[in-house]
């Protein structure tokens, strides 16, 4: 029988970790938990509170998009105090983070979409939104919010049905939301202490990536790029060669695999 009784409790039960989640405020049914994350990093929470939602009525998504997350999804936001120079590693950190999870408790092959998203089999399993709080060189807070179709039919929902997939409808059974949610954490924790000791994550982020060496149309704020994604920087940027044979650095971006 799968474990699906998500409670703070249950997900603090035998947690392996040693800060992140070591507080959970989880809340059956929520709009956000990015806002109810922020307000808790405003007040001062602890490193690694966690705020999970069983279920999300207003979801956010990248460039102000909205997230589907529906009963049987994970919604969860991590909250953080990292150095500033550690920023531009937390959305590799949190791919990588998830990858790894869905492979250890699906046993399923998933892989990283320029910058952030994680894809089974071409379909979109995962989003990731990261939000931080700087002033001069001082970060505020980071909030990884990562969403993941765990346990519902993509088929229900068309607005989605066409490009993502879940865990479930990948494996034709449910997984153990608990399982996964508890292995993350383990996974951001592992990898961000490798970070805080000095250790490169970038290495495997890029391994990861399905993007490099593939025709891509990006959409980077009001400006659009073809080309060849040829490289990503250590930044976490990525190096775009274009038909005349120049390269491009983009920072941020939504990419449209051709
Ligand atoms: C994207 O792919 O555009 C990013 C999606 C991020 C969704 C997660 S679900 C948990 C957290 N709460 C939110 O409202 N968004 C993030």
């Amino acid at each position: 029988m799968v474990e699906n009784n998500l409670s703070s409790a249950s997900i603090a039960s035998n947690l392996k970790t040693r800060f992140i989640g070591q507080r959970i405020i989880y809340y059956p049914k929520l709009t956000s938990t990015m806002d109810v994350a922020r307000r808790e990093a405003q007040q001062g929470a602890a490193e690694g509170t966690v705020v999970i939602a069983g279920e999300q009525t207003a979801g956010r998504g990248r460039i102000k998009r909205a997230w589907l997350s529906p009963k049987g999804s994970i919604a969860l936001s991590v909250i953080l105090y990292p150095g500033v120079t550690y920023l531009p590693f937390l959305i590799m950190l949190a791919s990588l983070a998830v990858v790894h999870s869905i492979d250890k408790v699906a046993g399923l092959k998933s892989q990283v979409k320029w910058p952030n998203d994680v894809l089974i089999n071409g379909r979109k399993v995962c989003g990731i939104l990261v939000e931080s709080e700087v002033r001069g060189d001082k970060v505020n807070y980071a909030i990884i919010g990562i969403g993941i179709n765990a346990n519902f039919r993509v088929s229900d929902f068309p607005e989605i049905s066409s490009i993502a997939t879940s865990l479930s409808d990948e494996l034709g059974r449910d997984i153990s939301r608990l399982d996964l949610i508890q292995c993350l954490l383990v996974e951001i924790e592992r990898l961000y202490l490798t970070l805080q000791a000095g250790g490169s994550i970038y290495e495997e982020w890029r391994d990861n990536l399905v993007t490099l060496g593939r025709r891509v149309h990006v959409k980077s704020g009001e400006d659009v790029y073809e080309g060849i994604a040829e490289e990503v920087a250590r930044d976490g940027s990525l190096l775009l060669r274009r038909s005349d044979g120049s390269l491009t650095k983009i920072v941020a971006g939504d990419v449209t695999l051709r």
